[in-house]
C-alpha cells in the first residue's frame, strides 16, 4: 500500500533539503521526496504546517531490560520512542545482567524483534560486568549487532584498562561512548587516551563550560571527538531544583547557569552535534529516598522534542535544520549507522512534528513505565504528530495537539 505525506515541511538535513515536499512511501521504503506528487496513494496525511523529518535516533537510551522489568522493558522503552518521535534507539549496557557478551546482545535483538516498536540498536559494556577490570567479548558482541561500547553509568577508572579497550574497538570499528566523572579530568584523560592510540571517542552528556571547552580544543586540532548533550542539560540548571526534588538528580548533574549557556553555544556551532536523551528510568521505590540516596537519571524520550523545540528553535538558537540535524544524521554517523535520511529506496523511517501546539507536560501520559521527570507540569512548544518505522504508522498524537 502506498502512503503520500503530503504539503509538510521536508527537513532532511543529509540531503540537504528544508522546502514544502511531498513524500511517497510504498512497501517500507521511500519511493520519491518531490515537490508535488500527484500518485493516487490509497492513504494520504496532509503534514500542512507539521516538519516531515527522518525517524528521529537516539543514541542513549536506557531500557532497563533484563533485569528490572518495573522500571522499564524493551516493549514500554520503544513505545516511549515511538510516542517521542524516535524510529532508532540505541541501548546501553548497564542492565542486570550487564550486556557484555554476544548471548547477551542477542537476549536484545530477540526481544525487540518480538516486542518491539521501534529499531533498538545494542550498545556493548566496555569491561565485563562494568567492573573496570577485564574486557567484554567486544568481538563476538560486534558480530552479534552492537554499535559501540561503553561502561555508561560508570567510569572506566584504570588508565590501562581504557586504552587496552579503544586499541580493540578500532579495530574492530566500534566507536567508545564514555562517561566521564568527574566530568572535565576524565573529558581531559580521555581526549589524551584516544590521541595516543588515535581512536574515535565520543562524549557521553556534556554538562560543563569546561568540558565543551576541552572537546572544542581537540576536535580544532583535528582530533575524532565527538559529543553529545542531553535536554535537562540545555534546559535546566542546579537553581530550577531548590527544594531537592529527586526527579532533578542525575549524572552528571544540572549545572549553573554559565555552563547551561555554554551548552547552548556548542550545539549552535556544532561542537555538540547530537542531543541525546539518557533516558533512564527508575521506580518510585528508588526515587523517593533522601536527595543523597536518590537514583540518577530521568527519563527523556516523551520530553526531548517539546523541550528542544522550546529551548532551541523558539529562542532562534538553532535553525529547525540544524536542530533534526541533531536528532538524525549526526547521531547516525557517529554510531555508523546507514539511517537518518529520506533518501528514496531506504526505510520509510518518518517523524512529523507539529512545531507551534502549545501544551504542557504530563507525566501520566507517557508511555514509559517510570514516571520520574523534573519536567511535569512545564509548558512546552512542539509535540510529534506521528511516527512512521518502516512504512507503518507506529504513533500518532492527536492527544496533546
Ligand atoms: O543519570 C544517569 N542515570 N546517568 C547515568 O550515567 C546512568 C543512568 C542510569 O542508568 O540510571
Ligand atoms: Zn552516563
Ligand atoms: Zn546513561
Amino acid at each position: 500500500m502506498k502512503t503520500l505525506i503530503k504539503n509538510g515541511r521536508v527537513i532532511d538535513p543529509a540531503n540537504g533539503i528544508d522546502a514544502l515536499m511531498d513524500v511517497l512511501i510504498e512497501n517500507g521504503k521511500i519511493i520519491s521526496v518531490t515537490s508535488s506528487c500527484n500518485d493516487n496513494a490509497k492513504k494520504i496525511i496532509d503534514a500542512s504546517g507539521f516538519w516531515v523529518t527522518p525517524g528521529l535516533i537516539d543514541i542513549h537510551v536506557h531500557l532497563r531490560d533484563p533485569g528490572e522489568l518495573h522500571k522499564e522493558t524493551v516493549k514500554t522503552g520503544t513505545r516511549a520512542a515511538a510516542a517521542g518521535g524516535f524510529t532508532t534507539v540505541c541501548c546501553m549496557p548497564n542492565t542486570s545482567p550487564v550486556t557484555d557478551s554476544a548471548e547477551r546482545v542477542e537476549y536484545i535483538n530477540e526481544t525487540a524483534k518480538k516486542d518491539g516498536t521501534v529499531r533498538v540498536v545494542p550498545i556493548g559494556s566496555i569491561t565485563k560486568g562494568l567492573l573496570g577490570e577485564e574486557l567484554s567479548e567486544m568481538k563476538k558482541m560486534k558480530q552479534a549487532g552492537v554499535c559501540a561500547v561503553s561502561d555508561d553509568g560508570k567510569t572506566v577508572k584504570e588508565p590501562a584498562i581504557f586504552v587496552a579497550a579503544m586499541k580493540l574497538a578500532k579495530e574492530l570499528d566500534l566507536p567508545v561512548l564514555a562517561h566521564c566523572e568527574p566530568e572535565e579530568e576524565i573529558i581531559a584523560r580521555d581526549i589524551a587516551l584516544a590521541k595516543e592510540t588515535d581512536t574515535k571517542l565520543h562524549i557521553c552528556h556534556v554538562s560543563t563550560a569546561r568540558g565543551v571547552e576541552l572537546i572544542r580544543a581537540a576536535q580544532e586540532s583535528g582530533q575524532e571527538v565527538t559529543a553529545e548533550a542531553a535536554p535537562h542539560h540545555f534546559t535546566l540548571t542546579d537553581e530550577d531544583n531548590p527544594t531537592y526534588d529527586p526527579n532533578f538528580k542525575m549524572s552528571p548533574p544540572l549545572r549553573k547557569h554559565a555552563d547551561r549557556t555554554a551548552i547552548i553555544a556548542a550545539l549552535k556551532d556544532g561542537i555538540i552535534s547530537t542531543i541525546a536523551t539518557d533516558h533512564a528510568p527508575h521506580h518510585e521505590d528508588d526515587k523517593n529516598r533522601s536527595y543523597e540516596n536518590t537514583a540518577n537519571g530521568i527519563i527523556g524520550l516523551e520530553t526531548a522534542i517539546p523541550l528542544a523545540i522550546s529551548e532551541l528553535i523558539c529562542t532562534g538558537v538553532l535553525s529547525p535544520l540544524q536542530l533534526i540535524e541533531k536528532f538524525t544524521v549526526n547521531p547516525a554517523e557517529i554510531l555508523n549507522l546507514n539511517l537518518g535520511h529520506l533518501s528514496p529506496g531506504t526505510v520509510a523511517d518518518i517523524t512529523i512534528i507539529d512545531p507551534s501546539a502549545n501544551h504542557i507536560i504530563d507525566k501520566n501520559k507517557f508511555e514509559s513505565l517510570s514516571r520520574n521527570t523534573p519536567f511535569h507540569g512545564r509548558k512546552v512548544t512542539g509535540c510529534i504528530v506521528y511516527t512512521i518505522f518502516a512504512g507503518q504508522i507506529i504513533y500518532k498524537g492527536e492527544s496533546i495537539c
